[in-house]
This record gives structure tokens, C-alpha cells and sequence, in this order.
């Protein structure tokens, strides 16, 4: 089983389709733009920034500079088409988070679905490091993560948009196996790291504080499908954000 991010070399514009069509997405691009509070004027950095969904919601949203990277050449040239086709002056760039240098001072640095790829403990340190590296001094940086807490002995998520098909039971992790549901499903694969070794690296890289926060749903969605449809989702979440401050 390849757990690695060069599996998005493959995935390709099916994740933009899932992107599109989950409503897992939903939730957590709303808890996502509520975790980065204010943009205006702030640079950042949107680590495996994969075809720029994100990338190009924080520029919307007034942040200064956005600097978008990720391993993947495949992402990175899907998201360089959709700058030439709407162009938000968005700097993309091909770099490994563990081998990331410094490339400028950022206030903000979100990293969505990043972690989930470090192949070992040493790795997801030095993605840690790295990101500390490239914050100014009070800078913020947002995560977001599968859920330590999920289990496959409560609802799946389905639902909304992911089906998870197996975990296997590792030191410190699981490694899963799982579809985004487009048509047809895409396989992907990842791990769900315990909550104490990402608080093992949070404390070694140096942040001075951080907190973990569930995803929540917009009132607009909660109308739109129902209290009932989101039951499951509250109860087994698959995704949970995580804030870190320098
Ligand atoms: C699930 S996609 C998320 C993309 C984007 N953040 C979003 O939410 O729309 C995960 C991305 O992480 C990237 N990735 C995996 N390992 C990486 C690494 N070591 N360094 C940088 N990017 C990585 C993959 O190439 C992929 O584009």
C-alpha cells in the first residue's frame, strides 16, 4: 500500500471533483475560513496546497500573499492552469514539507491534509519545523487532520462524500484505506496519526501553544439538509482542525 503524497500525481482532478461534490468539503471549508479568522493584509503559505482549492479562498478573502506548495508536480500544474484561467497573482511552487527551506516570513501557514502523509514520526517533526521556520514571530498556523478519535465501530462517512475501508492498527498510527465518492470512486490512502504524537512535535518544534478544534457545520447547511443528515457526522467525525501559535 503506497501511504504517500505522490499518490496525488494520480488523483489528479478527481479530488477537484470531490472538492466539488462532498459535503464533507463543506464543513470543512467553513471551519477551516473560521480557524484563519481575519486575512486582510496577511501573507501566507497553504502547504500541500494540491490544485489551490484553499489557495485561492485565502486570496479571496484578502490575505496580502499566498504562496501555495505542495509535492505533487501533477497538483501544482492543475492549480498553475486555474491561475492562468482566473489569475489572483498566487505563487505556486513544488517542494516536500520535511525537506521545505525557508521562503519568506508568513503570518499564516495552513497546512490541509498534510500530516495525514508523513511517513514516519521523524518526518512529520521536521514538516513541524519547517512550518515554524516560516512564521513570523506570534504567527498562526492551521491544520487540519483525520480525526484521532474516529473509529470504524461508529457510522462512516459515507454520506458526505468518503468511505473509509480499513484501518490497520500501527505504533503511534493506523494506516487506512479509503474512496472519495466520485463517479467512479477514487481510492486514496493515509495515515491517522494518534493525538499525542502530533503533540509530541507541536511541543518539540517549539510552538508555545495550540488547541484542537471539532469541525463544525455552516447554519446554512444544517437548514439546508437537515439536523438528521448531519447526526453521524457530529458523532464519528473523520476531520478535526488544529491551531498552532509561534
Ligand atoms: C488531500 S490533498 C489536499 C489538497 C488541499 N490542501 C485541499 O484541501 O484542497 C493532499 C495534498 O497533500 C500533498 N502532499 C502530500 N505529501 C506532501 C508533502 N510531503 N509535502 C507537500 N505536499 C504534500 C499531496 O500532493 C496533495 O496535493
Amino acid at each position: 500500500m503506497t501511504t504517500s503524497g505522490a499518490q496525488y500525481d494520480q488523483i489528479g482532478v478527481k479530488y477537484d471533483e470531490y472538492a466539488r461534490t462532498a459535503t464533507l468539503k463543506r464543513a470543512e471549508c467553513y471551519s477551516i475560513l473560521k480557524l484563519v479568522g481575519m486575512l486582510d493584509g496577511k501573507r501566507v503559505m497553504d502547504l500541500a496546497c494540491g490544485f489551490g482549492f484553499y489557495s485561492r479562498v485565502l486570496k479571496q478573502q484578502g490575505a496580502a500573499q499566498v504562496v501555495g506548495v505542495d509535492i505533487s508536480p501533477e497538483m501544482i500544474r492543475l492549480a498553475c492552469q486555474q491561475e492562468q484561467a482566473q489569475p489572483l497573482d498566487i505563487d505556486y511552487q513544488i517542494w516536500d514539507a520535511a525537506d521545505l527551506p525557508y521562503l519568506d516570513t508568513f503570518d499564516l501557514i495552513t497546512a490541509i491534509y498534510l500530516f495525514n502523509y508523513a511517513a514516519s514520526k521523524a518526518e512529520m517533526l521536521a514538516m513541524f519545523q519547517n512550518i515554524y521556520n516560516n512564521l513570523a514571530r506570534n504567527g498562526r498556523f492551521v491544520a487540519y487532520l483525520p480525526n484521532p478519535a474516529f473509529t470504524l465501530s461508529k457510522p462512516n462517512c459515507t454520506p458526505y462524500g468518503v468511505t473509509v475501508l480499513s484501518e490497520h492498527p500501527e505504533t503511534d498510527r493506523y494506516a487506512c484505506e479509503a474512496e472519495f465518492l466520485t463517479d467512479p470512486p477514487t481510492a486514496f490512502n493515509y495515515y491517522r496519526w494518534n493525538q499525542s504524537t502530533y503533540e509530541w512535535a507541536i511541543r518539540e518544534s517549539g510552538f508555545r501553544d495550540f488547541a484542537w478544534y471539532p469541525t463544525e457545520v455552516s447554519p446554512d447547511d444544517l437548514r439546508r439538509y437537515g439536523q438528521a443528515y448531519w447526526r453521524d457526522f457530529y458523532d464519528n467525525c473523520l476531520i478535526i482542525g488544529l491551531v498552532c501559535q509561534k
